[in-house]
């Protein structure tokens, strides 16, 4: 990974920038951590509206932190209302385009009347501050509508991105005792409909405390509709006024939980509230967007994870910018859909992930060349570890080695970017998400939580509180506290190894727990292993993550069969879609080996290690002193690949 080419911000894009040098960037940090809550006050005051100023900055009872106590705030005011009385209110908020091709241009007007007229119809279905929905939708307008109109009310709202199965958003529905639920009858996806309807009726008949679901039709095709229970979005909106105040809502009112996977089998409802995120996420819109009000801003991510929520719809609206939101597959007709998009609307800063990028390299660059992509000024990237080869194919191809890229490194659980270069001021090292923003206390650590030397490798972690931080785990705070906050006492434990190298920079070498990163999705090795054994032909399964050239890693599961069942193709297939109905088809095991045992320790916990050495090289080497059965480990490796 290292290199130590580095790549100097052009005069041209840091006279322009919000933040212009390292100076401008010492110094803020500077302020920003030897004194945090004038900083962030200052911030806070000068970029958002409070109905109510705060009493204090901040309350810091490790590990739970409150932001801007008794202030009241409303983050849909914020990202809308508060661009009404300024030249942004005929401005496009929201550019969309479905995959088939239809398109909408929003206003921030228009986008304020069709969020106060949602609002009202939640209102009208005796929706209250401080209850839960579940938001099921494909990237339509309506799915940022609703979620803004959720905030509006202070409904706290739980989007389940649509490639979830019915069963993981019957999990989220219950963990939340949500009382209504969001969704369409279906998107679309490469030119075939996603059905969404059908899963969420699953969903629901083990949900007794639903009272109401609203159907949005995208797709028009037939879906059944419960009556009393369901609802056609365009029916309820059509008498609803477009007067909706927005609720003056405490600054730690919850705004929304996003589930995430963690290192059990039990996905972890991240809590975020309202006025520290809104803050942190306006600060990152113009230190690591270098956001201007010129600017169409495009991030390709989908918004069922939290690059979106923070990314596509609060921040980039919380800054008045104009979002490009897209529906669809970036291959759908052609793999040049995203290079069209950006030639099309002009786009000037666009963010995507590693994943992406590889698929493009795949492609082959023709596609990009046929269009003009001059607009673009900020590339940006998230999710995995950037390969130095995907970062100069998006620096030369896509770039034309004139746009600044920003690598940003941030978690569900940090609500905002953490790490990144700041594009007029950073040099930056390709792989490298270069070092913390304005007030946020990164190191790398060992486990006793002392600094590693420059050149040394440690855990990444974050000393102090910061704004946009998560707040507990719904409904398990014990659980918060264990798995983020008790693993080096008292300091935050981000689940990611770093290396500091001899210049400060920092690079991010991946997760140390069970967690994987497939595609830039986050999946628990421990989610789907009870997912496999719950399967009758089961007897016990470990899944590992094996480096894959374009999604990053790619599962493989090793599963031994009980007595009597066929180690087949067969089952292997049935396995693979057995996971994609129990999670979702994105968590599909790639490969499925069978074995007739696991090598396990002689305490019986099964040795992931030496697996991940079997899928890579076919060969262990490693110690294996403390292994139970030492045939299981050459059964294995003489194992042929089955597809
Ligand atoms: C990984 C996505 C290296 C990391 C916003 C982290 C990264 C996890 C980067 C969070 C990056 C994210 N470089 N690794 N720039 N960005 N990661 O919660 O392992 O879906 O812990 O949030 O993705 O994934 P999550």
């Amino acid at each position: 990974m290292a290199t130590d080419k580095t790549y100097r911000p052009s005069t041209n894009f840091s006279s322009q920038a919000h933040v212009s040098s390292m100076e401008d960037y010492h110094s803020l940090n500077q302020r920003a951590v030897e004194t945090p809550e004038e900083f962030w006050a200052d911030f806070a005051e000068r970029n958002l509206h409070w109905f109510s100023k705060w009493s204090k900055v901040l309350e810091w009872k490790p590990p739970f932190a409150k932001w801007f106590l008794d202030a009241t705030t409303n983050l849909s005011y914020n990202a809308i209302d508060r661009h009404l009385t300024t030249s942004r209110k005929n401005k496009a908020a929201i550019i969309w385009e479905g995959e088939p091709g239809d398109t909408q241009t929003i206003t921030y007007q228009e986008l304020h009347r069709r969020v106060c007229r949602f609002a009202n119809v939640l209102k009208g279905l005796g929706c209250k501050t401080g209850e839960r929905a579940i938001l099921y939708m494909p990237m339509v307008p309506e799915l940022p509508i609703a979620m803004l109109a959720c905030a509006r009310l202070g409904i706290t709202h739980s989007v389940v991105f649509g490639g979830f199965s019915a069963e993981a958003l019957k999990t989220r529905i219950l963990d939340l005792d949500a009382k209504i639920v969001i969704t369409a009858d279906g998107g679309y996806r490469r030119g075939k409909e996603v059905a969404l309807k059908p899963a969420v009726d699953e969903a629901l008949q083990d949900c007794p405390g639903v009272e109401h679901c609203i159907v949005y039709r995208r797709t028009h095709s037939d879906i059944a509709m419960q009556p009393e229970r369901d609802h056609d979005w365009a029916e309820l909106e059509a008498d609803a006024s477009e007067i909706c105040p927005a609720e003056e809502l405490d600054s730690e009112h919850p705004l929304y939980v996003l589930y995430t996977s963690g290192t059990t089998g039990k996905p972890k409802g991240i809590v975020h509230t309202t006025g520290g995120y809104q803050t942190q996420v306006r600060a990152t819109m113009d230190w690591v967007f270098d956001i201007k009000d010129e600017d169409t801003y495009w991030c390709a991510a989908d918004i069922g994870w939290v690059t979106g929520h923070s990314y596509i719809v609060y921040g980039p609206l919380l800054a008045g910018a104009t979002t490009v939101i897209y529906e669809g597959a970036p291959d759908h007709p052609q793999p040049d859909r995203f290079w069209r998009l950006i030639e099309k609307y002009r786009v000037n800063v666009f963010y995507t992930s590693p994943t992406a990028i590889r698929a493009f390299i795949k492609f082959g660059d023709e596609w990009p060349k046929k269009h003009d992509l001059s607009s673009l000024r900020l590339l940006g990237s998230v999710g995995e570890p950037i390969n130095p080869a995907a970062w100069d194919w998006y620096h030369n191809i896509i770039g034309g080695t004139r746009c600044p890229i920003i690598d940003t490194w941030w978690q569900t659980e940090t609500g905002s970017v953490m790490l990144s270069p700041i594009p007029g001021a950073t040099p930056t090292k390709p792989g490298s998400a270069t070092f913390p923003l304005p007030g946020i206390v990164a190191d790398v650590v060992t486990m006793d939580g002392s600094s590693v030397e420059s050149g040394g490798e440690g855990f990444l972690v974050i000393k102090k509180p910061w704004p946009s931080m998560m707040r507990t785990i719904w409904g398990d705070p014990e659980r918060f506290r264990q798995q983020y906050w008790s693993q080096i006492p008292g300091i935050y434990f981000t689940g990611d190894a770093a290396r500091r190298d001899s210049d400060g920079y920092i690079w991010v070498l991946g997760r140390v727990d069970d967690v994987m990163n497939v595609s830039g999705h986050r999946l628990s090795t421990a989610e789907l292993e009870s997912s496999l054994v719950r399967h009758e032909a089961v007897a016990e399964a470990a899944v590992i993550g094996k480096p894959h050239e374009v999604t990053g890693q790619a599962v493989v599961a090793f599963v031994t069969p009980k007595k009597g069942w066929e180690a087949d193709e067969a089952l292997a297939s049935e396995l693979r879609e057995w996971v994609a109905n129990e999670i979702g088809k994105f968590a599909r095991p790639e490969q499925i080996r069978f074995s007739d045992g696991l090598p396990k320790t002689r305490s019986g916990k099964i040795m992931r290690r030496l697996l991940r050495e079997i899928v890579t090289s076919d060969k262990v080497t490693g110690d294996i002193t403390t292994l139970e059965d030492l045939s299981v480990i050459e059964r294995l490796a003489g194992q042929q690949e089955d597809d």
